[in-house]
């Protein structure tokens, strides 16, 4: 029988060692809560051992008891050391991976920014509902009604001539100008009018340095009783300061079918003078074509060349530059 008892102490003097051992190595709380289960829990190694104690002789079985309560105090107290051991590093290597070094450089994020021919659109359009006039539409595809009969243009004006518009078969064509729009918002709305219209017009032009087959027009709009050529000049004289700046301007006579008087006007830029725009009091014949009294009405028209106005405003010598998409260039900007 004490060899039966020194057998079981020895038992649980190996289980403490080996319980120890493994405690003391154990690198996780997953592994922790195994090794747990193993040695202490209901079909653990300690209850296997304690259930050999049933055959000893009853005087024995307290102090095998003894010995396993203290076997089992010391797997317990291995398992908390361990337990707040892996619980603080867990904590510390989650403080570490969240800690916030400011002085990391940022991430860099590409920023795009604003196509130089919409930003001048936008600027345009901005001076413009600021004077209180409301941005209009219109399509690209245009009858000959619409682009050139409403607007003056008889059947045998050279601005019809083959060579400058794209005619399509069905005898539409792509609007040449977006003075269409003019004759679109009019027939569908009564006076008094002030729009602006921005928007692709198409021509039949070798592609070059100052000339593309597409390009982009604004178009302005206003009619009321007793406007005048002066409130012409002074609109396009405010509208040319706030987007160039206060540099000289001057009124040239011109023709254009759907103005009269007709003026083109000019810019100061550089020394040299430009032209950028045309502009007009409309002409009796367009008021009456959609129908607005040009006995009670008058109004005045202007349009001009996105482009041009870019290729001014950031001195770009090529109009192909605009389209080309080309980073090295757009970036300058
Ligand atoms: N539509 C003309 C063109 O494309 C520009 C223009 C001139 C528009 C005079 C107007 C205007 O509204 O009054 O060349």
């Amino acid at each position: 029988m004490s060899n039966s008892l020194s057998n079981l102490e020895a038992q649980l003097e190996a289980l403490r060692h080996d319980g120890e051992n493994a405690i003391a190595e154990a690198d996780s709380l997953e592994r922790l809560e195994e090794l747990r289960l193993s040695y202490l829990g209901k079909k653990g190694q300690l209850s296997v051992i304690l259930g050999m104690m049933g055959k000893l002789p009853p005087e024995e079985k307290p102090k095998i008891g003894a010995i396993a309560n203290t076997v089992k105090e010391a797997i317990q107290t291995s398992l908390e050391r361990q337990r707040t051991s892996l619980e603080s590093v867990k904590i510390r290597a989650q403080l570490e991976a969240e800690t916030l070094d400011v002085s990391m450089p940022g991430v860099f994020r590409p920023q795009g920014r604003v196509h130089p021919l919409n930003g001048i659109v936008d600027r345009a359009l901005d001076i413009f509902v600021g004077l209180g006039y409301t941005v209009a539409q219109g399509p690209e595809m245009e009858s000959d009604y619409y682009n050139f009969e409403a607007l003056n243009t008889p059947p045998d004006h050279p601005a019809r001539d083959m060579q400058d518009t794209f005619y399509l078969s069905d005898g539409n064509l792509l609007r040449t100008h977006t003075s269409s729009v003019q004759i679109r918002y009019m027939e569908a709305d009564e006076p008094p009018v002030r729009v602006v219209a921005p928007g692709r017009v198409y021509r039949r032009d070798t592609v070059d340095a100052t000339h593309s087959a597409v390009f982009h027009q604004i178009e302005l709009l206003a009619i009321d009783e007793g406007l005048t050529f002066t409130d012409l000049k002074g609109t396009i004289k405010v509208f040319l300061q706030e987007m160039f700046g206060d540099l000289p301007i001057r009124f040239r006579a011109s023709y254009f079918p759907f103005t009269e008087p007709s003026a083109e006007v000019d810019l100061q830029w550089n020394g040299r003078w430009l032209e950028v725009m045309g502009c007009g009091m409309v002409d009796p014949n367009v008021l009456k074509n959609v129908g607005y009294d040009p006995e009670v009405y008058t109004g005045f028209a202007a349009g001009f060349g996105v482009e041009r106005f870019a290729m001014v405003l950031h001195q770009i010598d090529d109009i192909r530059r605009l389209y080309s998409s080309d980073l090295r260039f757009l970036q300058q900007i």
